[in-house]
């Protein structure tokens, strides 16, 4: 009989750690109000009965974003902000362009997990595991392949071929948040000391200036 109650409670503690990382619905929706002045965790829910198939609905993925900067990639970010309807619902989705050899560079989502899938094109992705192992996992991926990096892991995408490739990402999140370690390190306002750069990085402090002088 202990071990029977000892084995449910063990069930409930795990089933508990199994909940994704924005809060279950309480309710079929709550789609986002922008004009209410009430800050919550998310957005409050305006009046249900004001519901429109608009709120849940975004057009223009099929556009290509404009690859024409120094990194070589743009990602279209489709969150609550672009669809009021997805407010407490915990999914977000993306495109991916890259330019041939362009990259979408070591960055976190500290709100989710992606999973991604390439529609053109050929990707090498990464992410790597938290201290200490620092373990980096790899894969190239092809038309229809997919991979998941898991989430607040450190990962990049970099498209290994000579032609355009093309990704779709699901996360986890209302608003998966995006930190960009280059730009989160060497890109900050007020810039970061380069006292501290210089020793975190085991650099010279020209060699960081000559870093943050490039955001
Ligand atoms: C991504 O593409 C959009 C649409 O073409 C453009 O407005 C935006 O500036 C691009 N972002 C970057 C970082 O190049």
């Amino acid at each position: 009989m202990a071990a029977h109650f000892l084995f449910l409670a063990l069930l409930a503690l795990a089933s508990s750690h199994a909940i994704a990382s924005d809060p279950n619905q309480l309710q079929d929706f709550c789609i986002a109000d922008p004009n209410s002045d009430v800050f919550v965790n998310g957005f409050v829910c305006k009046d249900p009965k004001q519901a429109k198939a608009e709120d849940f609905f975004f057009s223009g993925l099929d556009k290509a974003g404009d690859t024409g900067n120094k990194v070589g990639s743009n990602v279209t970010l489709i969150t609550v902000d672009q669809i009021p309807g997805l407010n407490t619902l915990g999914i977000t989705l993306a495109r991916l362009d890259f330019a041939p050899y362009g990259l979408i560079p070591p960055h976190t989502h500290p709100r989710a997990t992606e999973i991604l899938t390439v529609l053109e094109g050929t990707l090498y992705v990464g992410f790597v595991t938290s201290n200490p192992n620092n373990q980096l996992f790899t894969k190239v991926l092809h038309k229809g392949d997919v991979f998941v990096f898991p989430e607040g892991l450190i990962h990049f995408q970099f498209n290994y071929g000579k032609t355009n490739a093309v990704a779709i990402s699901g996360l986890s999140s209302q608003n998966p948040g995006v930190i960009l370690i280059p730009n989160a390190v060497f890109g900050t306002k007020p810039p970061i000391s380069d006292d501290i750069l210089a020793k975190a990085f085991q650099l010279d402090k020209k060699t960081v200036d000559w870093l943050q002088a490039q955001f």
